[in-house]
């Protein structure tokens, strides 16, 4: 079943066009990991999916209503006062149904955490209670913008796992922004590679298989150190995204 359809997509902020031209699609139990540096546009696209910006032509075709949507985290997020079970709740658009935010809660591991305060969590934990807030808002599709941001590189194993297990087991359609190009073809089935424009949209076996990817995954892996150009946790070709789309030597 198609779910998302999007052709000759351009989005702009004013006179700056910060998508041009994409086109991708997304079928039931896709996994699609749109990669690109900073700046490549790549929340922008996600947001006009959502329907939260306006694009200025092309089309976005849905057949869902609901997104589970996992927002790029902010320091704000990370501090809000309620508790783990209040944030789960707040996924639901219209009744809350407890019994069915604790069976979400179960399936990522998280249900003796319902009392606690979300501030409180360690950021993996945190990461699980908004995934399982956004399993509460849909259950056709997952949509996470950068959700390992900041995690460690254990932790982020661990998330990638999960998301992998309950993409496979229950069919849900996933659209995950990442910077990590070796974790994005090992664990999905389609890679969109944007600069802005797009740069490939595929299957991961057919992406492996170009230039752009040999490129990109000719770098060394350094998931400890801090991004020399964008300050956040750099992992595996997180530079080389730099260099090859930002013209950096
Ligand atoms: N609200 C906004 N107003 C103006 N420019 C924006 C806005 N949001 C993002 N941009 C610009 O659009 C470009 C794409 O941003 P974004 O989609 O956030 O990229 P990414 O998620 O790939 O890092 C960047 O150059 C960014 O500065
Ligand atoms: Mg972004």
């Amino acid at each position: 079943m198609n779910l998302v359809s999007v052709k000759n997509l351009n989005v702009s902020y004013g006179t700056f066009v910060a998508v041009k031209n994409v086109s991708l699609e997304i079928n039931s139990g896709d996994y699609l990991c749109i990669v690109g540096a900073n700046g490549s546009g790549k929340t922008t696209l996600v947001k006009a999916i959502l329907g939260l910006i306006k694009p200025q032509s092309g089309s976005i075709e849905k057949s869902i209503k609901a997104f589970g949507y996992l927002p790029q985290q902010t320091s704000i997020q990370r501090d809000f006062p309620a508790s783990v079970m209040e944030v789960v709740l707040s996924g639901f658009q219209k009744k809350h149904d407890k019994q069915k935010a604790l069976e979400q809660m179960q399936k990522l591991g998280i249900e003796e955490l319902a009392k606690k305060s979300f501030s409180e969590l360690s950021g993996g934990q945190q990461q699980r209670v908004l995934l399982a807030r956004a399993l509460c808002a849909a259950d056709k599709i997952l949509v996470l913008d950068e959700p390992v941001t900041g995690l460690d590189p254990l932790v982020t194993d661990e998330l990638y796992t999960l998301i992998r297990k309950l993409n496979r087991e229950t069919r849900i359609a996933v659209l995950m922004i990442s910077h990590d190009i070796h974790r994005a073809v090992q664990n999905a089935t389609h890679i969109l590679h944007m600069n802005n424009t797009e740069l490939f949209f595929g299957t991961a076996e057919e992406y492996q298989k170009t230039t752009l990817y040999t490129e990109m995954s000719s770098v060394e892996t350094c998931s400890t150190h801090l991004c020399t150009h964008c300050g956040t946790n750099c992992t595996s070709s997180h530079i080389k995204f730099h260099s090859i789309n930002e013209g950096i030597k």
